[in-house]
């Protein structure tokens, strides 16, 4: 114990002393006269990473802007950074001077995803993967595949009103990983759909863990359940080039791609994005939809007013096949609203990080090259001047459209998210369904959040699915 202590002690000051001389050296650095932004760094080396963790993330956020304002420095996850909880300095950050931040990820998740993904690049490697992406995402592409999610959607229903307790998130996530496998391949035999899904459930399971690559850790799992993906990749690639098969899905668009001088995308690529969009899809759409059941659970006005409105449109339409169409997808002004409430209030994505190419000035601040950069959307999104009473559930607060650059659920600039059409139509479609056939109870707690990273409610929301009719 002792002798740990003295190496912890002798650590710290080490560090101290570092980190003093480095602050030195980064001082005489900078000659312009801006000063860096106000707030504290915490303990030298670790800096305030412990409070972000240990308190809850959201008011260690909100005491910060509450004590220094909407621009303020701290020290996370072995980073200086400077965080921004107004809309003109998300603008500034993603849209306006976006050309001054780059995106930035630790390399041990770069690695797990696959390095070639687009969200790790900027220029023109970037632009021509986004391109691509949401060409294979537009509504003209996704509204085709409304039969098949539609599909999805009641096999998975049906799969969980069996009288058992399930775990809503998990549940949601099967769903989103469904749905994200048909925009990306189309249609994929199962066997493939399997090996996909098993190999990508141990790769996710590394991606919060240490980065420790010896055998038997999770993050070594994970990495070689990436190696097997790229194989099943390979495969399903080798087999669509020997049918010439050009379809109008993700896969389909990678493989025809050519850039000004005729050349195709390496496998690599193809495999990186595919990952990387499988793993952009998944577990934000299934946090949100976990939030949307228990928002609504909880107004049981409004949940009858959303039930009332879904049953109209299965009313409206005569015959017995009743599937949904686009044009019914866009006759859903109440439930489209709980979608864009939920995605508010819950925040699923309630920051984004970003480096500095250069030293920045910002509103007499300066932002440090090599320093990250935190647009806070949360903060944002919960900010009373914007959203009045930001912790009520009210959707009918977008009966009128939020001022520019207070809502960004799915970012803003040219990292945007590319799914967010398919997002919600996804949402849509399975809402449209468990509101006109299925009732749903809450089993045990549900007021605690979790961080999965993302935020959900305790154990996932245990829940209880009955078919109506
Ligand atoms: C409700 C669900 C979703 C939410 C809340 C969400 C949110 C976001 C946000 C905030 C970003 C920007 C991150 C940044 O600027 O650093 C983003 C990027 C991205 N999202 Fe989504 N997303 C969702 C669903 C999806 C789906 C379904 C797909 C794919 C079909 C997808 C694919 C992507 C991709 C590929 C990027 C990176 C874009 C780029 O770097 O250019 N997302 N998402
Ligand atoms: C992972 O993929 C391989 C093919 O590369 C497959 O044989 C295996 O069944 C899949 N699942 C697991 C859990 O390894
Ligand atoms: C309903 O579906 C069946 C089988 O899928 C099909 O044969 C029939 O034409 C459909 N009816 C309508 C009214 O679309």
């Amino acid at each position: 114990m002792k002798l740990c202590s003295t190496i912890f002690y002798s650590l710290i000051f080490l560090c101290s002393l570092l980190s003093y001389i480095l602050f030195k050296k980064e001082k005489r650095r900078h000659k312009s006269r801006a000063r860096l932004p106000p707030g504290s760094m915490g303990w030298p080396c670790i800096g305030e990473t412990l409070q972000m963790y240990t308190q809850d993330p959201n008011v260690f956020f909100a005491s910060k802007q509450k004590r220094y304002g909407d621009i303020f420095k701290t020290h996370v996850l072995g980073y200086p950074c400077v965080m921004l909880a107004s809309p003109e300095a998300a603008r500034f950050v993603l849209v306006s001077h976006a050309h001054l931040f780059k995106p930035t990820y630790p390399k041990s998740k770069e690695k797990l995803i696959g390095p070639s993904a687009l969200f790790f690049h900027t220029g023109n490697y970037h632009a021509c993967m986004r391109k691509l992406v949401q060409t294979s995402f537009s509504p003209e592409v996704t509204r085709k595949l409304i039969p098949d999610i539609e599909r999805l959607a009641v096999s998975c229903l049906e799969s969980w009103a069996n009288g058992q307790v399930i775990n809503t998130f998990l549940a949601m996530k099967k769903f989103a990983f469904e749905v994200g496998v048909l925009s990306i391949f189309g249609q994929l035999n199962k066997k493939y759909t399997d090996e996909l899904k098993e190999n990508y459930s141990i790769l996710e399971k590394g991606y919060n863990c240490f980065p420790l690559k010896l055998p038997g850790t999770a993050y070594h799992k994970s990495l070689m359940a990436r190696k097997r993906l790229n194989q099943i990749l390979g495969e399903i690639v080798r087999e669509r080039m020997e049918n010439k098969l050009s379809a109008n899905n993700l896969l389909g668009h990678l493989l025809n791609f050519r850039d000004e001088k005729g050349n195709i995308l390496s496998e690599e690529q193809i495999a990186d994005n595919i990952i990387g969009v499988l793993f952009a899809a998944q577990d934000t759409t299934a946090s949100v939809l976990t939030w949307i059941l228990k928002y609504l659970n909880g107004n049981p006005k409004l949940l009858d007013a959303v039930k009332g409105e879904q049953k109209a449109i299965l009313e409206s339409e005569c015959g017995e096949n009743r599937s949904l169409t686009w044009a019914m997808t866009r006759k859903m002004p109440l439930t489209y609203r709980v979608i864009l409430e939920s995605l508010r209030k819950a925040s699923v994505i309630s920051f984004t990080f970003r480096e500095a190419a250069e030293d920045v000035e910002y509103e007499g601040y300066l932002i440090p090259k090599g320093w990250k950069v935190m647009p806070l959307f949360r903060n944002i999104h919960h900010n009373p001047e914007f959203f009045a009473e930001p912790g009520n559930f009210d959707p009918f607060r977008f009966e009128n459209p939020p001022k520019p650059y207070t809502y960004m659920p799915f970012g803003s600039g040219q990292h945007a998210c590319p799914g967010n059409e398919l997002a919600k139509l996804e949402m849509l479609i399975l809402l449209h369904h468990m509101l006109t056939k299925y009732r749903w109870e809450l089993v045990g707690s549900a007021n605690l959040i979790q961080y999965s990273p993302f935020p959900i409610p305790e154990n996932g929301l245990r829940a209880r699915f009955k078919k109506e009719i």
